[in-house]
């Protein structure tokens, strides 16, 4: 065996897994014209050409794409990512923030904007979101805490939320927009997992459709492109193009690769020219709801959860079954489905399991994976903890930014105290950072974190009984 990767991943492809998770087209099934892509795979490899357009500089074909995609979701402007979402989000905040301004956020957000904050400079001020404990699940910031953020922080530049959240649980974005246009500030939106709510009409509202100033989405995550493709809308006046343009030329590779980029455009003509595809995928969505409605002991999280933490709307496609009842995790749930019946979800926590229903499923895949989880058997033994536990975002000391930077050390958790963390402490669930890097650790953070890992909540950045703190 000479070449690990490609090895293991045939090796991988052999076990024919059927497959719950990103990408979105589901090993090529949901690629209307994968027989055009791996004809000319290796001949679309290209690179700038006369012919082929430059994405830093699109004049030609790439920005005729691009401006395609802008009118099929509704953008002023729509711009080709090649480094994910991630990448998005970091240009999103180097065009909007200079070093040291202030940034709301949602205090759940995704690792990359805590990443791009460390880039741009910010100064963030987090937002606490609701918490769904029953599910474990962070679910976002509402109007009202966004509205609280806004009039204790008049300074602040922007405002950056998530919508949806990664388990498809919508909060009112209209409202939420309405309210930082009201403050006359910048709305950011992380949605990197809703780009398909633009093509059915029974999908939440999208992000720009609410009046979001930016937003990233992950075409790769929920619509049929290749890993890594994404895009950034601009959706209002308020962005300044030729900053966002510098930003983007920063964060991206100078080889864009052709294969990313045209599969964008081909996951947007393929959904905007087949809506009976998407049709199919809301079919399918319900399909797999309604013969879960009457299992035993497990609950899918349905449309019955709106109206509850704030919750305005639902993603169907996002197939999120609570399997407390069966009194295990939904981690042995992943493995079970995993090694039993040759399921891969997207992901698994403590209390339930996650599958994406995509335009590369079909009715036999739904039915089976309905009928594996109806065979998970009910454990004698209760393994699952109920948590709940109370907490305030700690004093900052350091931004994101300067705290990065300085030396660290690991010290055990007791010596932590009154000194700065240097590292994140996420206990999961609900996965909201208990502490960021520049935050001061107190006795009682010390003392939360130690009971939570006592009784067996996974806590990233708690390391057998060490934690990092900045060496200053
Ligand atoms: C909410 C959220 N934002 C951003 C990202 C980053 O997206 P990408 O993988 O496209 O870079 C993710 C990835 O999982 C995510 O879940």
């Amino acid at each position: 065996m000479t070449a690990p990767l490609f090895d293991g991943l045939l090796r991988y492809v052999e076990k024919n897994i059927t497959p719950f998770h990103m990408p979105g087209h589901k090993q090529g099934k949901g690629i209307l014209r994968a027989d055009e892509i791996k004809e000319n795979l290796f001949k679309i490899d290209l690179t700038e050409l006369p012919d082929t357009d430059n994405l830093h500089n699109a004049k030609g074909i790439i920005l005729e794409a691009e401006e395609r995609a802008a009118k099929a979701f509704g953008a002023k402007k729509s711009f080709f990512l090649v480094n994910g979402t991630t990448g998005g989000i970091y240009a999103m905040m180097l065009a909007t923030l200079h070093p040291g301004e202030k940034l709301l956020i949602e205090r759940s957000c995704h690792r990359s904007s805590f990443s791009g904050m460390i880039l741009a400079g910010a100064n963030p001020a987090y937002i606490e979101p609701a918490v769904d404990w029953e599910d474990g699940i962070s679910v976002g910031v509402t109007p009202e805490s966004v509205e609280r953020a806004l009039l204790e922080n008049r300074d602040a530049i922007a405002v950056m939320v998530t919508y949806p959240n990664f388990y498809g649980l919508c909060m009112d974005i209209k409202a939420i927009a309405d309210i930082v246009h009201r403050y006359g500030k910048i709305l950011l939106v992380d949605e990197a997992h809703g780009v398909h709510f633009k093509f059915h009409e029974d999908f939440p509202i999208t992000a720009l459709e609410a009046g979001a100033d930016m937003v990233v989405q992950s075409v790769h995550k929920t619509l049929p492109s290749f890993t890594q493709s994404s895009i950034l809308h601009v959706g209002s006046d308020r962005i300044n193009i030729d900053r966002l343009i510098f930003a983007l030329r920063l964060v991206q590779t100078t080889s864009p690769s052709y294969l990313l980029m045209s599969s964008l455009d081909l996951a947007r003509e393929e959904v905007e020219e087949h809506p009976d595809l998407m049709d199919e995928v809301m079919r399918l969505s319900h399909l797999a709801r309604e013969k879960l409605k009457d299992a035993e002991d497990i609950h899918v999280i349905d449309e019955d959860i709106i109206g509850q933490y704030s919750i305005v709307d639902i993603d169907p496609t996002k197939l999120v079954v609570n399997v407390k009842g069966l009194h295990m995790t939904g981690h042995e749930a992943e493995e079970i489905l995993r090694d039993r019946y040759n399921i891969q979800v997207e992901l698994s926590d403590m209390y339930n399991i996650l599958s994406m229903i995509t335009i590369g499923d079909r009715e036999e895949d739904i039915i089976k994976l309905v009928d594996a989880v109806k065979q998970l058997k009910k454990n004698k033994e209760n393994r699952v903890i109920p948590i709940t536990f109370d907490y305030k975002i700690p004093e900052i000391i350091y931004n994101p930014r300067d705290a990065s930077f300085m030396h660290k050390k690991k010290v055990p958790i007791v010596e932590s105290v009154g000194k700065i963390a240097g590292d994140f402490l996420i206990p999961y669930p609900p996965g909201i950072p208990y502490v960021a890097p520049g935050e001061l650790i107190t006795t009682g953070i010390a003392m939360e974190i130690e009971e939570l890992v006592m009784i067996g909540v996974e806590v990233i950045g708690y390391d057998k009984g060490y934690v990092t703190i900045l060496d200053i």
